[in-house]
């Protein structure tokens, strides 16, 4: 019998069959354009993430959003209430607008670009730039809306009027069915059920839909099977995306011979030359060993994120930076100015180091890619690639790694 390889199924949508490998969303320019692109060229699904879509924004179309703002919140700046920080709205939708237009028409219709939506970012006013965000997005020409980092319980609402509503693939992130039926309760209302569902088990990069003491004693396959039975039992005919570890193609052929539409993967395309981290963070990623992988509670979300213990994120002291991003604000708040200031204090009071231990301001170190976060079997990227002369290691090309899924057999 000869061995399955992922190349040997397809993924069914429209009048398109797809490679059933996605790269999801890496927020913040991790996902870049190029690699969303590249991804779509060879026949896959490609993310692009909205988040800091303000910044992208200005770096790649030399837009000034984030200076504006700035400029306008300068007084604040010192101010621990951050409640009248607000976004302009019209400016998120054309920041995105301009994004989004850019990546469609350079697009291969040979495959499709998503884009990764998190609605954890609150933005101080969660509905009105949610609904910013993706209906700027869908009028763009975006192929489909992965919805990620929340319930989405009114996202539907918020989108329903929006002409491309039952034209583009909409789809949600979850870790369990009881996540997923809360969504589709409300997605009901709107006859609306997602063309796809992301199951994304807890050994995933970014943050984890776990509490710090469950992702351990959980895993992707019971959840799989968990988000089959129930689909099978409501009738909810959706396709199913696992994600979470999957690292190699035998990984994704074995869910994919269980039922499973398509696998969701990240982790093996960090380091890849179209991925935006920079050289010297891949070379960390590819150098990282099991013991230097933790879960942690630094993101002022209050999600467990994985990351790099090395990760200049933890233990910094960064001035709060919401007057020129603010993406986490809700209602004025922010865990890390919480933080910052009581470490503040301590060091003035007490002369006690001022390092802000438990929280990291995510949206600055996002932005200066000091953030490593990463999925669990980052420490097992230097198999995946070769040392240099110089004892640097080679950067595969997404396609390198694409067709490494395609066609590898071990
Ligand atoms: C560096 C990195 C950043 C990520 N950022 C996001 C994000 O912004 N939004 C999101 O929904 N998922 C994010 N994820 C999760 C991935 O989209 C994906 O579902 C998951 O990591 C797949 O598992 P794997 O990394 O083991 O292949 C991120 C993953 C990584 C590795």
């Amino acid at each position: 019998m000869t061995t399955k390889i992922l190349n040997d199924y397809r993924l069914k949508w429209n009048n398109l069959e797809l490679v059933p490998l996605v790269v999801g969303g890496m927020g913040v320019e991790i996902s870049t354009a190029e690699l969303a692109l590249e991804i779509a060229r060879l026949g896959g699904i490609g993310h692009i993430s909205d988040a800091l879509i303000t910044d992208i924004s200005d770096r790649k179309f030399k837009t000034q959003f984030v200076n504006k703002k700035k400029n306008l919140y300068k007084d604040n700046i010192n101010n621990l209430d951050k409640s009248n920080v607000q976004f302009d709205i019209d400016d998120i939708y054309q920041a995105t607008h301009l994004y989004v237009k850019d990546v469609m028409t350079k697009k291969n219709p040979n495959g499709m670009v998503f884009i990764n939506c998190m609605e954890k970012l609150t933005m101080n006013n969660g509905r009105d730039t949610l609904s910013s965000r993706l209906n700027a997005a869908m009028d763009a020409g975006i192929d489909g809306i992965t919805l990620s980092a929340g319930l989405h319980l009114n996202s539907i609402n918020l989108i329903h009027n929006n002409p491309r509503f039952n034209e583009i693939k909409l789809g949600i992130v979850v870790s369990s069915s009881r996540a997923l039926n809360l969504f589709i309760q409300k997605a009901k209302r709107y006859n609306r059920i997602p063309d796809f569902v992301v199951i994304e088990g807890p050994l995933a990069g970014g943050h984890l839909g776990f509490s710090i003491d469950s992702w351990q004693n959980s895993n992707l396959e019971d959840i799989f099977y968990e988000v089959k039975e129930y689909c099978a039992n409501n009738n909810i005919n959706t396709k199913l995306i696992v994600a979470g570890g999957i690292f190699t193609g035998q990984d994704a052929v074995h869910y994919l011979e269980r039922g499973a539409a398509a696998v969701q993967v990240a982790t093996r395309f960090t380091i890849a030359k179209e991925c935006g981290l920079p050289y010297k963070v891949k070379q960390k990623y590819i150098q990282a060993t099991i013991d230097d992988i933790e879960v942690n509670l630094t993101s002022p979300t209050g999600y467990p994120m994985r990351m790099l213990k090395n990760s200049p994120s933890i233990g910094g002291r960064m001035k709060p930076n919401c007057e020129n991003l603010g993406y986490l604000l809700d209602r004025g708040k922010c865990a890390y100015i919480e933080e910052y200031e009581k470490a503040k204090h301590e060091y003035e009071t007490q002369q006690i180091p001022f390092i802000v231990k438990n929280k990291t301001c995510l949206c600055t170190q996002m932005q200066l890619f000091q953030c490593y976060t990463c999925g669990h079997y980052t420490y097992r990227l230097k198999d995946t690639t070769h040392q240099l002369e110089d004892g640097s290691y080679y950067i595969p090309s997404a396609e390198e790694i694409f067709n490494d899924y395609l066609f590898g057999v071990n």
